[in-house]
């Protein structure tokens, strides 16, 4: 705690929605949240079992294969004060579509403008960019808005699904109100599990403090998200070796472990042929 930031630990990224969602009910139970169409399946039943409403917000056009920026600003111009705008740090799931820096910085003058508030789930940072880079948007919202929600996940960067290993992060406008947050969370907590498992949570605090160990760990998250990204390269140049006339480039752009391919779930025989042909490149 300090520094106007308060972090508690949570059963998993999971656990970590759960929490903020009811920390959320009980600053405002009125409080929409805004997801983005589409958005991880798992946001919804997490977050609205703790009784909020929900909206969503434009943000994969399956057509053009990108973010659908304008669209999505336009509706982020007309979320009210109180509510509260989901943001997937880095790796879209289920897109892998990510926000620009330019278009984070845009997400944070409606922010400021609209006076909503910000919640961010961040459950692969470091398989898209970088380490650092997949937190761009994250830290430039911690740094210009006067209160942000962080969720995250150590599940699939440190490979410790099991082990339920997780954070939420509060980003307050003042020390005192951290200290105030800080109590509200850990009873929210102790009214629902008590205490978080500690053993993954010990290993991540083991490696984020020996330097040997958190060098390793960099190293084999590197290996992680190059092989992902070269997996993503290899799929496009493949289907161009293969002369497929669609243009699959958007995949190489894409982040994490997610992407559309684009294909409708249509039964006729052309698109049955389609797949044949493409899957038989592989
Ligand atoms: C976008 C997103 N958020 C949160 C989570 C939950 O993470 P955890 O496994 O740590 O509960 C996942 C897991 O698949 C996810 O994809």
């Amino acid at each position: 705690m300090g520094k106007r930031r308060v972090t508690v630990q949570t059963p998993g990224g999971c656990g970590g929605l759960r929490l903020a969602a009811e920390f959320i009910g009980k600053a405002n139970a009125e409080a929409t949240v805004w997801v983005s169409d589409p958005t991880w399946a798992n946001h919804k039943p997490l977050i609205g079992s703790a009784g909020l409403k929900f909206k969503s917000y434009p943000y994969y056009d399956h057509e053009s294969q990108n973010v659908k920026f304008i669209d999505m600003l336009k509706i982020l111009q007309q979320v009210p004060q109180g509510d509260l705008v989901l943001l997937h740090g880095c790796c879209h799931n289920p897109s892998g579509a990510d926000l620009s820096p330019e278009q984070w910085e845009a997400v944070r003058d409606v922010a400021l403008q609209q006076g909503f508030n910000v919640f961010i789930d961040l459950a692969y940072q470091g398989m898209g960019t970088g380490l650092e880079e997949d937190v761009h948007g994250v830290r430039l919202l911690a740094e210009s808005l006067p209160e942000l929600i962080i969720v995250s996940s150590c599940s699939k960067n440190f490979g410790l699904y099991r082990e339920r290993t997780g954070a939420v992060t509060l980003v307050c406008d003042s020390d005192e109100s951290c200290a105030t947050a800080s109590t509200v969370l850990t009873a929210a907590a102790r009214a629902n599990y008590s205490m978080p498992p500690d053993h993954g949570a010990a290993i991540v605090q083991l490696i984020m403090n020996t330097p040997e160990l958190r060098s390793s760990w960099e190293e084999e998250l590197k290996e992680i998200r190059d092989r992902i990204n070269k997996l993503r390269s290899q799929f496009v140049q493949k289907l161009k070796d293969a002369e497929i006339a669609r243009d699959f480039g958007f995949i190489e752009n894409e982040k994490g472990m997610f992407s559309f391919l684009g294909f409708q779930c249509r039964s006729d025989q052309n698109s049955h042929r389609e797949l044949q042909h493409l899957f038989s490149q592989f």
